[in-house]
């Protein structure tokens, strides 16, 4: 079996033209311009890219973008003097903490500080407890990317789906929303027994790890779909880099039904989620319906 690639660029270029479509009708309707502030702190080069990526996208949606850069070296009460400020500010209706952290900054406290309202990442405990209860939330981009992928494929109910990763930012809101969807959800980690045989029972593989390749062919049933949230630079010989996922990409797309690349997978995907997270968030504290915009 050779995989379908599920063409994560194509389908977040989609998502992006209708996010633009609601942000003009908000600025038309409503004169409100949807606005992203992202705060770095430190110059993690991976983050800095990442960043510069997420500014041009959030202005060609037709959204005003913010950044914030701190020194590796701003203290935790700075840091927390910004998000009140970026709380506090009506031309700012979403904030992103871009993790990870410098050590010396405890990055519950700052997702704690954000306004649950502006938590375009989903992180707040608000937001986590909403989306765990059943209610009306911000959800975390790159499950939700993962999610509307998934669901180019095939329905997701009934589907014994296996998450493998138990982060806050992925892992453990995927698996609330592959469940929110009917799937049968395992959630897999660094101890499970017998990882390779708990995969091989996944209709639906998510593996985010953060290992290169760390899931092999062998891990993968027959006709499954494989979604990659890993984004792995690995070193080559000649001194250059080269980006892989936590899936070997050769060996599983043999074997899976449907696969995602790395990169033009998941990626671009989170980002598209990143500004439907800001159009929503604009529309709630306008106290506006929140538009849905795709069935996420
Ligand atoms: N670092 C890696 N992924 C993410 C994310 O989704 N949000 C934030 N804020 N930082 C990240």
């Amino acid at each position: 079996m050779t995989a379908r690639i599920i063409d994560g660029k194509a389908i977040a270029a989609g998502l992006r033209e209708k996010v633009a479509g609601h942000a003009r009708r908000l600025t038309e309707r409503h004169g409100i311009v949807p606005g992203l502030a992202v705060v770095l702190v430190g110059d993690h080069p991976a983050s800095a890219v990442y960043v510069r990526s997420k500014a041009a996208q959030t202005e060609a949606a037709g959204m005003r973008s913010f950044r914030h850069q701190m020194p590796a070296d701003a203290t935790q009460a700075e840091l927390l003097a910004l998000i009140a400020r970026l709380n506090g500010d009506p031309a700012v209706h979403g904030i992103l903490v871009q993790l990870p952290l410098p050590p010396h900054i405890d990055p519950h406290a700052v997702i704690a500080a954000l306004d649950p309202m502006k938590d375009v990442d989903g992180f707040h405990p608000i937001n986590a407890g909403r989306l765990a209860t059943g209610l009306p939330a911000l959800v975390p981009c790159t499950p939700l990317a993962c999610v509307i992928l998934a669901k180019t494929v095939r329905p997701l109910a009934g589907l014994a789906a296996v998450v493998v990763g138990r982060s806050n930012i992925v892992g453990k809101p995927l698996a609330q929303l592959l469940l929110a969807e009917n799937a049968t959800v395992t959630i897999a980690h660094s101890k499970t027994r017998d990882l390779p045989a708990v995969c091989r029972g996944a209709d639906l593989l998510c593996a985010a790890i953060g290992r290169p390749e760390f899931v092999r062919g062998d891990f993968i049933k027959p006709g499954a779909t494989v979604i990659d949230v890993g984004i792995n630079r690995v070193a080559l010989a000649d001194g250059k880099h080269r980006l892989v996922g936590d899936v070997a990409f050769a060996e599983a797309s043999a074997v899976a039904g449907a696969i995602t690349p790395v990169p033009g997978g998941v990626g671009p995907m989170t980002l598209a989620c990143l500004l439907a997270n800001t159009l929503r968030a604009a529309s709630a504290i306008a106290g506006l319906p929140v538009p849905v915009i795709s069935d996420q």
